[in-house]
């Protein structure tokens, strides 16, 4: 009955198809806007605010295979993978959904239909829990589907009760395991044994009921649901009759391709398991839009690509070969994911370049830890070697982990931490999934955005907040936020700024500084400028007309920009961010190198002449897979409703965006890059102006040339040869300059002859040298101990504050006096080190007021040598 994976996932999707459910494609592993959340974990992911009722679908059934990241916060596998059978940092999970449709019972039957019937599992290897309170889905179990008694156990909340992450929807859950046979050891769950492999967790139901708040309370959902996840390796490894999920079809081709390339010659390595586990989330988490980078999600992926990196070598890799798995996993994948087939070329080039860097430290890395591991006394490697490997070596902790793991030791994680502490403290706010500061206060209104048609409107006050504490009214002067019914101010959102203007009322005015989001309400931050102003007042709204025009201009040629970037560079280009304000806009993408002067004026051209072909911009509202099927760009990390807003200008840009725009292109008049620059690996920022603010840029421009051209008497087609020309002769006068200052001190270093003074028989030169270059101090030195032919050299010389020291000694005299050892003991005493050869050494000080002082040493130190 051996099926291959894509077949059974097939299956699965065409069962739930014909109960009437929607198939609902994968989401991307980065959830739309849900902070709470490192990467998508599960099928439900993309439903979760179905479940709590603030998203509505226009089907109540779903059906999904879903790509699944557990790396990193709650559900996190990393450590265990390779190590057990059926741990995988990315696996697909099969997923039925009701929206307050069905509920436990059709979600048992249907998965036991599918199961026994579709898959044909024999019943009788088959086990189930239920959570210790549910007698409801104990009754079902037993009585409707008649799995005897002795093979369903009631477990506690730790393992029957799910919950998506600290906070969002959860309820009881019921499990189906499979028994993999008496010839594996292990127990049925809830028994001593149950950690063994025997038995293996293969279906979850869970009977979606609460939603869990931050505080830990639980609200009920408005209508019971149901979310379930079958792990599709899980399923497949049965039904191809294998044990271990590395055992079935996708995993033995990335197994077999990893040993090709790697040259392992022994199949069972656990390290050729972590190399194709890891080939997946990482080929997927970019093909998502994550970057490895030292925060957040890209530390993540950093972390996940290491640990490959450094087993893909104890395999035996030479030179870099992590990327050249992508091939494979996209033959075995492409099919079921298209996005990953369509960001290939990306995938690989991210990977290469992220592995060549870490190459460089690896080794060097490993010798460190190995030198340390032949002195480590006891089990432990100390958290200070932990943190130099990290911090100097690039080894995340983790990775260390694993080291050490392989050999029977541990690390001191809290050692580690507490040196990360200090790091951090240091570092900026280091993760992006911070608190954003509306998070303070708690709104529960709904504002309805007017602004699409007018910037100004009539509204009532709903609900006022003054220091994060909602309140009456507010005073003059006040400063606070206020809310809406309905509002013609944009709030901030898809880069572009929230508007600002005035809440006028009888009394006076409210100026808006900014307008910002939180929730479904959109808040005016602002201060009072009139008396009081309290809720319930009726307000006119008035949003800065002149600023929106210009926001708009803004926001619109950068829909041409992104459109523009992609027909110039390449359909990989990917928006990383952006930010639209009425004076500039700036746009963030991907892309592997800098610009080249041809391709930003390409750019350029093409944004002007979509500017002057002057489309319409056209907006509609539609259903996102319509919208999606239409071509229109969605953005990474954004989350999309069922319905959608597309802005489409001619045929040169379809983007989904939910911004403020200018009527027609050709509003926007002109547009001009002002800059382009790499911001981080793989990621490139372009800044630039349009409108008036482009005139006046190439106004300043052109203001600066003619300010040139004054100055090297030239006109604008010989400008380049001119500043040339001023250039090499500023170079050529530079030049002589330095000759002539070398001479004058080696002058002037002649002249010091007459100063020598006899110590012990041998003639001595100290002296303090003003306006001379420190460079020139050398050949004064040479040109002394020439005309002395025996004798000692110590010249300073000191500018703004900072000294510089040389000493020379005759190589007859070296026995008895280093030039090192006096130029040194002179520069501790001016705040300097300094040291050489025995018979000419330089040093420089910064405390140039200690420096006579310094000098009189000089004679005395001698004596004692002399
Ligand atoms: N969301 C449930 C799980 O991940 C089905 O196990």
């Amino acid at each position: 009955m051996s099926q291959s994976t894509a077949e059974i996932r097939n299956a699965f999707l065409g069962y739930f198809e014909s109960k009437g459910h929607q198939s609902v494609a994968s989401s991307p592993l980065v959830p739309g806007n849900d902070p709470t959340l490192l990467f998508t974990n599960a099928g439900m992911v993309q439903f979760k605010d179905v479940f709590l009722g603030m998203d509505q679908r226009p089907y109540t059934r779903a059906t999904s295979s879903q790509r699944c990241v557990r790396a990193g916060g709650k559900h996190n596998d990393l450590e265990n993978v390779g190590y057990t059978a059926r741990h995988h940092t990315f696996f697909e999970m099969l997923g039925n959904f009701s929206f307050g449709d069905y509920f436990k019972r059709e979600a048992i039957s249907f998965a036991w239909e599918f199961l026994t019937e579709v898959v044909k599992l024999p019943k009788e290897k088959l086990w189930v829990t239920v959570f210790e309170e549910d007698d409801e889905a104990a009754e079902i179990w037993l009585k409707e589907i008649g799995v005897p008694a002795d093979r369903l156990s009631r477990i506690g909340a730790k393992d029957n009760f799910w919950s998506m992450g600290d906070t969002g929807p959860c309820g009881p859950c019921t499990e189906i395991f499979y028994d993999h046979g008496e010839h594996i050891w292990g127990g049925p769950p809830g028994t001593p044994e149950e950690d063994g492999d025997r038995y293996i967790e293969i279906w979850n139901l869970v009977f979606m009921q609460f939603n869990r708040h931050a505080d830990g309370t639980m609200e009920p959902l408005p209508k019971p649901s149901v979310d379930t996840g079958m792990g599709l390796e899980r399923i497949a490894a049965i039904l191809q009759g294998v044990h271990s999920n590395y055992e079935i079809d996708i995993f033995q081709a990335l197994i077999k391709k990893t040993a090709e390339i790697t040259g392992a010659k022994d199949l069972e390595d656990k390290s050729l398991r972590v190399v194709a586990d890891h080939i997946r989330s990482c080929s997927f988490l970019i093909a998502d839009g994550v970057m490895p980078s030292n925060e957040g999600r890209g530390y993540v992926l950093r972390r996940i690509i290491r640990r490959a990196v450094r087993h893909g070598h104890k395999l035996g890799a030479t030179e870099t070969f992590f990327y050249k798995l992508v091939a494979e996993l996209v033959n075995q994948m492409g099919e079921a994911y298209p996005e990953l087939t369509k960001q290939q070329a990306i995938v690989e080039k991210m990977l290469k370049l992220e592995e060549e860097q870490f190459a460089k430290t690896l080794d060097r890395g490993l010798t460190i830890l190995d030198d340390a591991l032949t002195q480590l006394e006891g089990k432990t490697i100390p958290g200070e070697l932990v943190f130099k490997l990290y911090d100097t070596y690039g080894f995340p902790a983790d990775l260390t982990a694993d080291i050490a793991r392989e050999r029977d030791l541990v690390i001191d994680q809290d050692g580690f931490e507490a040196a990360m502490q200090a790091q951090r403290e240091r570092a900026q706010k280091a993760n992006s999934f911070g608190t954003d500061y509306n998070d303070a206060i708690k709104v529960e209104h709904q504002t309805r955005f007017l602004g699409y048609n007018v910037t100004d409107s009539k509204a009532k006050i709903v609900e006022i907040f003054k220091q994060g504490e909602s309140v009456a009214s507010l005073a003059q002067g006040e400063e606070g936020i206020i809310i809406l019914g309905e509002t013609p101010f944009y709030a901030e959102s898809g880069g572009q700024v929230g508007d600002t203007g005035e809440i006028q009322f009888t009394g006076g005015a409210f100026v808006v500084t900014d307008t910002q989001k939180s929730g479904n309400a959109f808040l005016h931050h602002g201060y009072m400028c009139g008396a009081k102003l309290s809720v319930g007042e009726d307000i006119t709204a008035v949003v800065d007309e002149q600023k929106r025009k210009a926001i708009a201009l803004n926001h619109s040629v950068t829909h041409l920009l992104h459109s523009a970037l992609r027909h110039t560079l390449g359909d990989h280009i990917g928006q990383k961010g952006s930010l639209v304000d009425s004076e500039k806009l700036r746009f963030d993408f991907s892309h592997f190198e800098a610009m080249t002067m041809e391709s930003i004026r390409q750019v350029d051209y093409l944004v002007n002449k979509a500017i002057r072909d002057n489309f319409e911009v056209i907006t509609k509202v539609m259903n996102i897979e319509e919208a999606k099927a239409s071509g229109a760009m969605a953005l990474f990390g954004e989350k999309y409703d069922e319905m959608v807003r597309v802005v489409q200008m001619g045929d040169f840009s379809t983007e989904l965006c939910g911004g403020t725009h200018a009527q027609r292109t050709g509003d926007i008049g002109f547009f001009k890059i002002i800059s382009e620059g790499g911001i981080a690996a793989g990621v490139r920022r372009i800044e630039a102006v349009s409108g008036p603010a482009a005139i006046d840029f190439i106004h300043s421009l052109g203001e600066q040339i003619q300010q040139t051209l004054d100055l090297v008497k030239g006109d604008q087609f010989t400008i380049g040869a001119k500043v040339r020309q001023v250039i090499d002769r500023s170079k050529a006068l530079e030049k002589e300059l330095e000759q002539l200052k070398a001479k004058m001190a080696s002058q002037a270093g002649a002249d010091l002859i007459g100063q020598a003074i006899e110590i012990g028989g041998t003639r001595v030169v100290v002296a303090h040298l003003d306006g001379i270059e420190p460079k020139a101090l050398r050949s004064s030195v040479d040109e002394l101990k020439n005309k002395l032919q025996s004798g000692i050299v110590f010249l300073a010389t000191a500018s703004e504050g900072k000294v510089s020291l040389i000493a020379g000694v005759t190589k007859d005299l070296t026995a008895k006096v280093k030039a090192g050892e006096l130029v040194n003991m002179v520069a501790m005493q001016v705040g300097g080190k300094g040291g050489g050869r025995p018979d000419m050494a330089q040093a420089g000080g910064t405390d140039a007021a200690a420096l006579p002082d310094a000098l009189k040493s000089v004679q005395p130190w001698l004596e004692q040598r002399l």
